[in-house]
């Protein structure tokens, strides 16, 4: 994880350093670091904390000059987060200066060998390591910088995006990629690098994103040069036009980026299947689908693998597909299916869902699903992700930059995809009928609207919050369609409130839950229409029996879940397959207001990071 940002051309670097780290620190934000080069002196000011805490720390210790810069925010994994950990590190002779995204494995032995050798160490840090080995290469091989970062980074095993420069080049920084990514932007006579595009969208919309094992040399006169790390071959790298634009990544007026995303839902999810869904036409057309649909209709079994929310998005999917396409579906863990010696063939079908397509362990697990012949479609937001690029084809979501580190409108939107993918192979399929086809088409379409509703209930759902802020524990229950949701809803609380909270299928609580509760224990249960309606109903009647707190998630206009409930969240009337889009709208809500009133850091929670790089 950790967010790195560099800049090399004719402007001071210091304000654009700073605020890309602001814009990258929601991959980590435990400490923050710079370095600023004018030609003469490095300067470098580093600490634990924030980047706002860097920012104070820049104005009273050191002066902000230089047209060179690097700067990082980390989320530790080697050494704990405190001011020496924190990145920028020089090497021993304080010529080499580096900052890193991901891990070194193999640092210990290299920095054994190189204390032998007489190198000492400041920090704990596996990048101080990885710069004292490029410094020792440099010497003893008597090789340009370039050179010596190329035949290091040949000796080291893990993951990493680095940036470094030497004292002795002041128009030169090197950069290199293997599992960690690393944008570089190509503006005029200047050079931008960051592990995304968000710190240079103002200055050109022009990049580049390495690939793994590649490296570049970029050089202030001379422009970028690209190379293959493995054996030094010259790289065409293909220049991208971006489509990010300014206003995406900020706030809007809201006061917590994961608010704003959880009210663009409607448009987003609009986004998502604009063009790609003509309901009148009866025609779902994804391009990344129309080349491959054999290989899914004809699939033995789909496996859906991904983490965290991504994978709840697959357990919703697990129904639609298996409901409306009859394939059987899978849903997995991506960091177990990849150590599991899984049984995969080339009859398998693979989706891999992920907001960022960086996420280590599904990268992980599709490049094993990919070595045993399964075709591997990937279900992405972040556009020219690694995800994106290393799966044979696939859908993004178009929900736009999430910046809050809880995910919300990536959720909603994955579960658009994938329900639009699962219509057309139905259609294809002929496994449902066609009135059913074009009444699902046109009730995805209402989808936006019916959201925007779910979101008037923000007032009511910030007086349930007040009530139940101070509760320690809290069970989720939905059954079906909903017991995704029931898990995701309990995924946000924990994350952003640190409140433990358990989501369950909600027949399950009679098998174990159930001696939880007590007059002490809110139960929110996702009690909307469905086939399930008067299971569930019974279900908060066990719970009530038992003196829980019941908060149900109940269809607009519902009256017997309201006789049983101590407060309720309506949502407007969905039909089931579609309802998780709209019951996970006030879980989200919830989440939010009780974390805001715990005072808790909303959009950064405490030791999670945006996009998880490492396994
Ligand atoms: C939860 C959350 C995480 C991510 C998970 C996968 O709010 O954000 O659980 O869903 O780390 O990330 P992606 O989707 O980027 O692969």
């Amino acid at each position: 994880m950790c967010g790195i940002v560099g800049y090399i051309g004719n402007k001071e670097a210091y304000p654009i350093i700073l605020n890309g780290l602001k814009r990258l620190e929601y991959r980590g934000y435990d400490s923050a670091g710079v370095a600023l080069y004018d030609g003469t002196t490095i300067q470098m000011a580093k600490t634990k904390g924030k980047v706002a805490d860097l920012e104070a720390r820049v104005a009273k210790e050191i002066a902000t000059s230089g047209k060179l810069g690097i700067g990082h925010t980390r989320w530790a994994t080697h050494g704990v987060p405190n001011d020496i950990n924190s990145h920028p590190h020089y090497s021993n002779s304080g010529d080499l200066v580096i900052i890193h995204n991901g891990i070194i494995e193999n640092y210990a032995s290299i920095k054994k060998e190189l204390i032998n050798r007489g190198y000492t160490f400041k920090s704990d840090t596996d990048t101080e390591v990885l710069v004292n080995l490029i410094e020792e290469i440099k010497k003893k091989e008597n090789v340009k910088l370039g050179k010596a970062v190329q035949i290091a980074l040949n000796q080291v095993i893990g993951a990493y995006a680095i940036v470094l420069f030497d004292r002795n080049k002041p128009d030169e920084i090197v950069v290199a990629k293997l599992g960690s990514p690393l944008a570089i932007g190509i503006g005029d006579e200047e050079f931008f690098v960051a592990s995304d595009a968000t710190p240079f969208i103002e200055f050109t919309n022009n990049a580049i994103y390495l690939e793994d094992e590649e490296m570049a040399i970029i050089r202030l006169k001379k422009g970028v040069k690209v190379r293959k790390i493995k054996d030094d071959s010259l790289v065409d790298p293909y220049i991208q036009e971006l489509q990010l634009n300014l206003e995406q990544i900020e706030k809007g007026g809201y006061d917590h980026f994961m608010l704003k995303e959880i009210y663009e839902q409607p448009s987003v999810i609009k986004d998502t299947y604009r063009g790609r869904l003509l309901a009148d036409q009866g025609i779902i057309r994804l391009g990344g689908l129309e080349d491959h649909i054999k290989k899914f209709t004809n699939a033995q079994r789909i496996i859906i693998v991904a983490c965290g929310t991504s994978w709840h998005a697959g357990l919703v999917a697990e129904y639609i597909f298996e409901e409306w396409a009859r394939i059987p579906v899978e849903v997995e863990y991506a960091s177990e299916f990849r150590y599991r010696n899984p049984i995969i063939s080339d009859k398998d079908v693979v989706i891999a869902i992920s907001q960022s397509g960086e996420t280590a362990d599904t990268l992980a697990a599709i490049k094993l699903a990919k070595q045993r012949g399964a075709f591997v479609y990937g279900v992405c937001n972040v556009v020219g992700s690694t995800i994106s690029r290393e799966t044979d084809s696939g859908t993004y979501t178009h929900a736009g930059p999430e910046i809050g580190v809880a995910s919300t409108k990536a959720f909603t939107t994955q579960i658009t995809v994938l329900t639009m993918i699962a219509l057309r192979l139905a259609k294809d399929k002929g496994s449902i009928s066609q009135s059913d086809y074009m009444k699902h088409l046109r009730e995805l379409e209402m989808i936006p609207t019916l959201v925007s509703e779910a979101l008037k209930e923000e007032e009511k759902i910030k007086e349930i919050a007040a009530v139940f802020k101070d509760a320690r524990n809290f069970l989720y229950l939905g059954r079906g369609y909903n017991f995704p949701v029931a898990l995701e809803g309990a995924l946000k609380l924990k994350e952003i409130s640190y409140i433990h909270a358990e989501g369950y299928p909600a027949a399950e609580m009679k098998h174990g839950p159930i001696a939880l509760i007590d007059e002490q224990m809110p139960v929110v249960v996702i009690a909307v229409n469905s086939n399930h309606y008067e299971k569930v109903v019974s279900n908060i009647e066990e719970i009530k029996a038992r003196k829980g707190k019941i908060i149900a998630v109940v269809t607009e206009g519902d009256t017997e879940v309201k006789e049983l409930a101590d407060y309720i969240m309506e949502v407007p009337r969905t039909p089931e397959s579609l309802s998780p889009l709209v019951t996970t709208i006030p879980l989200q809500l919830l989440s939010y207001h009780i974390a805001l009133m715990l005072g808790k850091n909303v959009d950064q929670p405490r030791n999670l990071a945006k996009s998880v790089t490492v396994e």
